[in-house]
């Protein structure tokens, strides 16, 4: 992967490099020279016409007679002129080839031409133009000019760019070398990391180098990674509890179980109180296996489709089913419930919720305490508190309570049945319904839990 990367990376800062030398190359070069074909032509036009109105002076064009009036012209920067009279034969020529008298047979038809090319290191230029007496047109004439400074001007030129070109192409190759190299290699770095994660390392982090776009993704990387480690901490410890929890009363079964069957006589009291532990020992164990699928179902987020749930009416069957409980144990219930507290949901939940924290509020109690219920809403939520009078929660405990399993007394919670997962299914519950939830201390004494839940819109409801 890297190799190709880096492969296309090059091939691009090539295709860059070329594109912009080739421009570099050319384009200085060629207007420049368009610049001196365009001052070529004016001042050779020029001089054509200073040539030709000379000649013009002439009745009939003659060799002696064009050298007469070449004289006093200072012509020293041509390097060959040719005259034609006005059917075409040469009068006067200064140079040694068979001329070329093509241009001229043109100006003889009353049209000037003028050429100019850049070739073997010189600006070959020749303008043709007619000669005329007032009257009629008596021959033309063609002025070669050869300029070998100004094409070296620009051949130098062009050769130092060339040197520029290599120069600049070479340093901006070894730079993108450099640069893929070091980014490349930050990348490798990271999928070695990946890998090692990937191998199950959760507590491997990536070493991050820089403050650029590919430390975010590593700092990201590392995020992810620890919270994968918190994850599988999690996932242990729940398991290791879960196994434990599972264990106690099994174990217990197993030894009531013996005691029946080792014991040669047993009368039937003792017996019927053997077998009625054993059913308690069961029954914990439903409760806690019937808990931890309501939380394997809340952490799947396996939800039933939300339905308008009124919580007065939930709160009012949860303090009905749990007056049993009260009575026993001398605890007062009582409530303030606002109507119309109705939030979109899962009835069964919000069901689980209020009795899981109600139920503690008694459990936890002292006698003759007391527990109150209040439910009210304002504009954003729809809020339940549950206040009791009772045992209360150490303030170092108030963080790890909604832990599953955690418990604070553990004999206490465990005598009267507590499996340690109720208010890790009330929290994930509220968490679920994009609630939040909050533990603190009650005056003069006991506990207080603060629900709070998104107060949906008319519409929802379907009002
Ligand atoms: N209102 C409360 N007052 C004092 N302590 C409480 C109160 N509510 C919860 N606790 C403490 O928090 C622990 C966790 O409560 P949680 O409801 O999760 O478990 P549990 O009541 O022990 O068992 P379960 O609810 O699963 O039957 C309890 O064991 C108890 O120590
Ligand atoms: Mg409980």
């Amino acid at each position: 992967m890297a190799h190709s990367l880096r492969f296309k990376f090059i091939l691009f800062i090539l295709a860059i490099l070329l594109v912009l030398l080739i421009l570099l190359n050319t384009y200085p070069i060629i207007s420049s020279r368009d610049a001196v074909f365009q001052e070529k032509r004016n001042s050779l036009s020029g001089q054509a016409s200073v040539v030709s109105s000379a000649l013009g002076s002439l009745e009939r064009l003659s060799h002696d007679g064009v050298s007469d009036v070449f004289r006093f012209l200072d012509l020293s920067s041509f390097d060959r002129i040719i005259v034609v009279d006005e059917i075409g034969n040469v009068v006067y020529d200064d140079g040694s080839d068979p001329p070329d008298l093509s241009d001229l047979r043109t100006a003889l038809e009353g049209h000037s031409v003028f050429r100019s090319v850049f070739a073997n290191a010189a600006f070959s230029s020749s303008v043709s133009v007619p000669i005329g007496t007032q009257t009629a047109l008596i021959g033309a004439v063609s002025l070669f000019e050869n300029d070998t400074e100004r094409a070296g001007i620009i051949l130098s030129i062009q050769q130092r760019i060339a040197v520029l070109s290599v120069a600049i192409g070479s340093f901006a190759l070894l730079l993108a070398l450099l640069f893929s190299w070091l980014t490349l290699r930050r990348l490798s770095a990271l999928t070695r990391s990946m890998n090692t994660v990937a191998g199950g390392d959760y507590t491997y982090r990536h070493v991050v180098s820089g403050n650029d776009e590919l430390s975010e993704l590593a700092h990201e990387f590392n995020a992810l990674t620890e919270q994968l480690e918190l994850n599988e901490t999690q996932r242990r410890r729940f398991v290791s509890d879960a196994s434990h929890e599972l264990k106690t009363p099994l174990a217990s079964i197993r030894l009531l179980s013996d005691s029946i069957l080792q014991a040669d006589q047993m009368d039937t009291d003792t017996m019927r109180e053997f077998v009625s532990d054993i059913r308690t020992e069961a029954g914990r164990l439903q409760r806690t296996t019937e808990k931890l699928l309501d939380l394997s179902r809340l952490d799947d987020s396996v939800h039933v489709v939300p339905e308008p749930v009124d919580l007065k009416q939930i709160t009012l069957d949860a303090l009905s089913a749990l007056s049993p409980l009260a009575r026993d144990r001398h605890v007062q219930l009582s409530s303030e419930l606002d109507d119309g507290c109705v939030i979109m949901g899962s009835p069964d939940d919000m069901a689980h919720v209020i009795f899981n924290l109600a139920e503690n509020a008694i459990k936890y109690n002292v006698p003759d305490g007391s527990v109150t219920i209040r439910l009210h809403q304002d504009s954003e939520t729809v809020n339940l508190s549950v206040e009791d009078t009772g045992i209360g929660i150490p303030e170092e405990d108030q963080l790890n309570i909604f832990t599953r399993f955690y418990r604070v007394d553990k004999a206490r919670s465990r005598a009267s049945g507590g499996s340690g997962l109720g208010l890790s299914i009330v929290h994930d519950a509220v968490i679920a319904h994009g609630g939040s939830i909050r533990v603190g201390n009650n005056k003069p004494q006991g506990s207080v839990f603060i629900v709070s839940l998104p107060r949906p819109s008319l519409e929802e409801i379907g009002i």
